[in-house]
């Protein structure tokens, strides 16, 4: 029987999230010309609101891009070839940057992990102390790793780095936590911040960003890697006067403005809150249910998203092509190693309480059809979680 499906549908992989209608409105528009007025002041505002939510007062360069992309222009801008470059197993995405690095022709050390823990300030320490002569040119991290949902703790990371003074630069992916979980370029001194426009930014896919450090600039001034459209100067030039040395793409940028009005208009920490709020939620309902999440810290437990073992003898993907069957609801695919093992619960970007509520239902739901033994009582313990932290909850600002 083919399945006809009314209302909408739920869009609840961690990313692309679902785009608010605001935003969509913003994106319907006429294309402009992009080396006219209308696109600088376009640009201006970009340029002005963006930081903020980096948390940052430096520079960061846009790309009509996906994460990936923005990933080879991290390395590509600040490394040259044979440079060592230190990079943590956290999961699938940590295994992405292993295979840019190295097709680029760095030599990179790749620490391993458990994919059930972020990477380990010890571990970092113990690293770069051994390395005195301070080879590492960079050290990569994933913040928060998508395929598990375990965020690493960046900040005890770079207290680790300058308790040994070591001067490698801090390359950090937050392309799942960016807009969703705290992520503090500043305090935190990254170097250079990945991100794709199709997550915490509540945009469609399209867009790559990479905030910078004066040191990465530096660092940038001297790279020997080949690039050309990758290349942030041309780029940070041409933003001075609004514009861009390509066809940038003009649709995907007044999306990106309503975004950021969005964000600033709902305050950067009551959306971490709200995040924070529909992860406590979400485990609340896995735990209930008696099923097993992947992150074992719950210090590294990921407010964008959760991450949940099938039990043995049921496979992942059977579970949600029924969840997406019946209740037209997509939920997040194991992948690498965990392909067919675990589910992951996208709760980020635009995103609430009842969209939260009924996406734990459908699971529910999809629990019972497709015969997984469970323990009843998950969505009732997710909306107990919710009302009595709505009861309590201060909004700032
Ligand atoms: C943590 C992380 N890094 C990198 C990427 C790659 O981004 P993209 O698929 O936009 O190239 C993703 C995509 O989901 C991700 O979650």
């Amino acid at each position: 029987m083919v399945m006809r499906h009314t209302g909408r549908h739920f869009l609840q992989i961690p990313g692309p999230t679902n785009v608010p209608d605001r935003i969509l409105r913003a994106m319907d528009h006429p294309v402009i010309d992009h080396r006219g007025p209308e696109f600088a002041a376009l640009t201006r505002e970009i340029i002005q609101r963006l930081p903020t939510v980096f948390q940052t007062t430096g520079q960061i360069v846009i790309f009509p891009s996906s994460g990936t992309g923005a990933a080879e222009a991290a390395l590509v801008n600040t490394l040259s070839p044979g440079d060592r470059v230190l990079i943590f197993e956290t999961g699938h995405f940590s295994q992405v940057w292993r295979r840019i690095a190295e097709q680029l022709g760095l030599d990179v050390e790749y620490a391993p992990g458990s994919w059930r823990r972020g990477a380990s300030e010890s571990d970092l320490e113990s690293r770069l102390a051994a390395d005195e002569r301070h080879p590492f040119k960079a050290v990569v991290v994933v913040h928060n790793e998508t395929s598990t949902g375990v965020t690493t703790r960046v900040g005890a990371l770079r207290t680790a780095m300058n308790r040994v003074g070591h001067p490698a630069l801090l390359i950090v992916d937050a392309v799942s936590s960016l807009g969703s979980i705290d992520f503090r370029q500043d305090e935190w001194q990254v170097d250079v911040t990945v991100v794709g426009s199709q997550k915490g930014l509540m945009l469609p896919p399209g867009l790559g960003f990479n905030a910078v450090s004066e040191k990465a600039l530096a660092a940038s001034r001297n790279a020997k890697l080949v690039k050309n459209y990758w290349d942030w100067r041309p780029v940070l030039e041409q933003n001075r006067a609004g514009f861009f040395p390509y066809t940038p793409a003009t649709n995907l940028l007044l999306a990106l403005r309503e975004a950021l009005r969005m964000l600033q208009e709902e305050g950067l920490q009551n959306v971490f809150l709200r995040h924070d709020r529909h992860a406590r939620a979400t485990r609340a309902a896995v735990q209930a249910w008696g099923l097993d999440i992947v992150c074992e810290d719950p210090r590294e437990y990921s407010s964008s998203m959760t991450a949940f073992f099938m039990p043995d003898g049921h496979d992942a993907d059977r579970f949600r092509s029924l969840v997406l069957e019946h209740f037209d609801m997509s939920l997040g695919a194991g992948l690498s190693k965990l392909a067919g093992k675990v589910v992951r619960i996208g709760h980020l970007g635009s995103f609430n309480d009842l969209m939260l509520a009924g996406t734990l239902s459908g699971i529910e739901m999809g629990l019972r059809v497709a015969g997984v033994p469970h323990r009843e009582g998950g969505v009732t313990a997710a909306l107990q979680s919710l009302a009595q932290e709505i009861a309590t909850e201060q909004p700032i600002g």
